[in-house]
């Protein structure tokens, strides 16, 4: 049977905001470097909206998290209020990677997907999430961590060290 390949079909793209990087997200990008060639990590921000962690502060945790991952290449960027479709075009990739931890996750990322699809015909993979780490958000880490929970194996070392000083020093 003949085969068709064309360059664009082994690079992927996993978005997000990443304000901070956690293990879910390890996890599925790790999954993705093992199905592509090469996947991008798009650090999607809006400008006028100040994070927990600044885009080079997220770039630096996210590239030291995928580090030492196996398969594909991986590469971190940043994007300032843009369209993901638009920056997928730019970067010639057809398809983005994400992970679903819950219904509740399909009910959010759905609507996206079929948007984007809609807009320049750009593919979602949704790839199932660790059920060990379900319960794990950026959102959620951060409220933990700021009323003095523990977050560990929950994010990376790192990225625990610098919620704990960066949200405790308020509290
Ligand atoms: O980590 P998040 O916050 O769930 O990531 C959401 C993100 C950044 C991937 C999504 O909001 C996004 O794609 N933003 C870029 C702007 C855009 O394309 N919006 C229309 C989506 S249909």
């Amino acid at each position: 049977m003949a085969t068709v390949t064309t360059p664009s079909t082994r690079r992927a793209l996993t978005p997000g905001s990443y304000d901070p990087i956690t293990l879910g997200h390890v996890d599925v990008i790790g999954r993705a470097a093992a199905l592509y060639d090469e996947v991008i990590v798009a650090i999607l921000h809006n400008p006028a909206k100040a994070g927990t962690f600044t885009v080079e502060e997220r770039i630096a945790f996210v590239e030291a998290a995928v580090a030492d991952l196996p398969g594909g290449e991986i590469r971190v960027e940043a994007f300032a209020g843009r369209l993901l479709v638009d920056v997928c075009r730019d970067l010639d990739v057809p398809v983005v990677v994400k992970g679903l931890r819950s219904g509740t996750d399909f009910a959010y990322e759905l609507p996206m997907a079929l948007m984007n699809r809609h807009l320049t015909g750009l593919e979602t993979l949704f790839l199932p999430g660790d059920p060990a780490l379900e319960h794990v958000s950026s959102s959620l880490v951060k409220e933990v961590v700021r009323y003095g929970g523990d977050v560990t194996g929950l994010v990376p070392e790192p990225v625990r060290a610098a919620l704990e000083e960066r949200l405790r020093e308020h509290a």
